[in-house]
């Protein structure tokens, strides 16, 4: 059983992200850090409540991330992909029911399970840094640490170089990467693939297997409407988030190497995820190494994705 505080920005993939930790065997929520990213940080907090309450699971614990990038600019949200509210075209109420706690209380997590405890981070970068800026040897006791984020020799989604977890903050992303330690990363190489299709959704809500069915459809329509803009050569719609919280249960699902990483603040190339590739290159002693998954069996991510929402 995988213990998951899990940073997010729900946001539609961070919602179903959220589902799938609450339903999957292997995984016990333990808490949940909302920032702004898809939308703003309270909107991202009342989906996160929403969804609790919908599973009856208001014990689980929520922090109260960042509401802007470290460098003080602006939050960018992406209404046009998730919904003015965050999960399409659901109205989630606008209370939040969940207690919101301060941010620096997830520091008492992570001392109760030492050493047990994975941190999820599917949002941008700025509240997971802040845990390192604030947080100096607590984050050691952190068992690891997986993001979904970057893309590698190849495009992003958000600019030709970036991906938007990156770009959202890139000095807090190129934070991440050279403090953290035992790191994870699901990029875009891997995510733009994790594709859900009409077929497999049609087959989790054939009847009404736990309290999300009834939100699947309308929120994946809604995601896939969008994306048959933006990448109309696709059917379906990639779900990028749940597949961070996959390399936990099914981590032979994956192929990966292991590389620094480090992401770019220059404007020019704002947020790109940088890596030596080389078969010469050679690092410093020292250089932290980050686990990168490249590739997939898309298979196993499907049948994966619909057995456990299928769970009750
Ligand atoms: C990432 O950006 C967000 O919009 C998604 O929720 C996902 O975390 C994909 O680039
Ligand atoms: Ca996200």
């Amino acid at each position: 059983m995988e213990k998951v505080l899990l940073f997010c920005d729900p946001g539609i993939d961070d919602s179903v992200a959220i589902m799938y930790a609450l339903l999957h065997p292997d995984i016990e929520l333990v808490g949940i850090v909302t920032g702004y990213g898809n939308v703003d940080q309270e909107q991202a907090t009342n989906n996160a409540a929403y969804l609790l309450s919908l599973a009856g699971r208001e014990d689980i614990p929520i922090y109260a991330g960042a509401r802007f990038p470290l460098s003080g600019e602006v939050a960018v949200f992406y209404p046009e992909i998730h919904g003015e509210n965050g999960l399409g075209p659901i109205q989630p109420p606008d209370e939040i029911k969940g207690d919101l706690l301060n941010f620096t209380d997830l520091f008492d997590v992570i001392e109760q399970y030492e050493g047990e405890l994975t941190i999820v981070d599917v949002g941008r970068l700025t509240s997971l840094a802040m845990a390192f800026i604030l947080g100096g040897e607590v984050m050691e006791k952190v068992k690891q640490i997986v993001i979904m984020g970057g893309s590698f020799l190849n495009p992003g989604n958000v600019t030709p170089l970036s991906e938007a977890n990156f770009y959202g903050d890139p000095i807090a992303a190129n934070l991440v990467m050279a403090r953290g330690e035992r790191v994870t990363l699901v990029p875009l190489n891997v995510t733009n693939y994790a594709i859900v299709t009409d077929r497999m959704i049609t087959d989790v809500t054939q009847e009404e297997f736990n309290s999300f069915t009834a939100l699947i459809e309308p929120v994946y329509s809604y995601y896939a409407d969008a994306y048959a803009v933006l990448v109309p050569e696709i059917e379906g719609a990639p779900f990028h988030d749940v597949v961070a919280l996959m390399t936990l249960v099914e981590p032979d699902m994956f192929d990966y190497v292991e590389k620094p990483v480090s992401v770019s603040a220059d404007p020019a190339t704002r947020g790109q995820s940088i890596a030596d590739f080389r078969p010469s290159a050679e690092w410093e002693e020292e250089t932290p190494f980050v686990r990168v998954a490249m590739d997939f069996v898309y298979d196993r991510f499907a049948k994966n994705f619909v057995e456990t929402m299928k769970l009750g």
